[in-house]
């Protein structure tokens, strides 16, 4: 299994960028006029996707740039990730037929696509410059936790899943950030033409 996920897993880069282009083709299916059970659905497709992206940065990708890296964006990561949380726990705690449930993922989705600006336009291209010969390694063992991570959580999973159900999106969000199969990713219609195109070796 470690040597399979060694030789499927996308770099880290190519990993986080697919998780942001899924996470946000997620948020933009979410309608206030939707049903409250699909907004439920969305919702907490988002948060599940989100916690587990923000543990793997945090834990494999953050300290593997750190080291390389002397940037006040490396150290306010970490913080914007726990205004995140924050949000995503008071999301976690209304129903979808507050009224102030629209604002509260209204605001989560602002902070995310700031978030992820920042990581895009910033991180990624740094780190592909300055440990362009760790990423692969990096890679795997973000691979390998978020197997770890979905397994500890797939309840959560699964419910989401059926309330978010007549969403496609949410279905292969849900499916490539929490399962981790990228091959299974490679045949979504939201994935990106490198990962249709032919495989890892090919994201590099
Ligand atoms: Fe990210
Ligand atoms: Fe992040």
């Amino acid at each position: 299994m470690t040597s399979l996920l060694n030789q499927i897993s996308p770099s880290a880069t190519n990993q986080i960028r697919l998780d942001h282009m899924h996470v946000l083709a997620t948020f933009h299916q979410y309608e206030p006029a939707s049903s409250t059970r699909l907004k439920r659905g969305l919702a907490d497709s988002v948060c599940l996707a989100l916690e587990i992206h923000a543990q793997l940065e945090e834990e494999i990708f953050y300290p593997a740039l750190a080291l390389a890296m002397d940037s006040d964006m490396v150290r306010k990561s970490p913080v914007e990730h726990g205004e995140m949380r924050t949000l995503m726990a008071r999301l976690r705690q209304m129903v979808a037929s507050d009224p102030v449930f629209d604002e509260t993922f209204f605001e989560l989705m602002r902070l995310v696509l700031h978030h992820v600006a920042d990581e895009e336009t910033v991180l990624l291209p740094a780190a592909e410059r300055l440990i362009p010969g760790q990423l692969q390694d990096l890679g795997a063992r973000m691979a390998r936790r978020r197997l770890q991570l979905a397994a500890s959580r797939g309840g959560e999973l699964a419910s989401s899943l059926v309330r978010s159900f007549s969403a496609r999106g949410v279905v292969a969000a849900a499916t490539t950030v929490l399962s981790g199969s990228y091959l299974l990713a490679r045949h979504s219609p939201l994935a990106p033409a490198w990962m249709r195109r032919g495989g890892p070796r090919a994201a590099r």
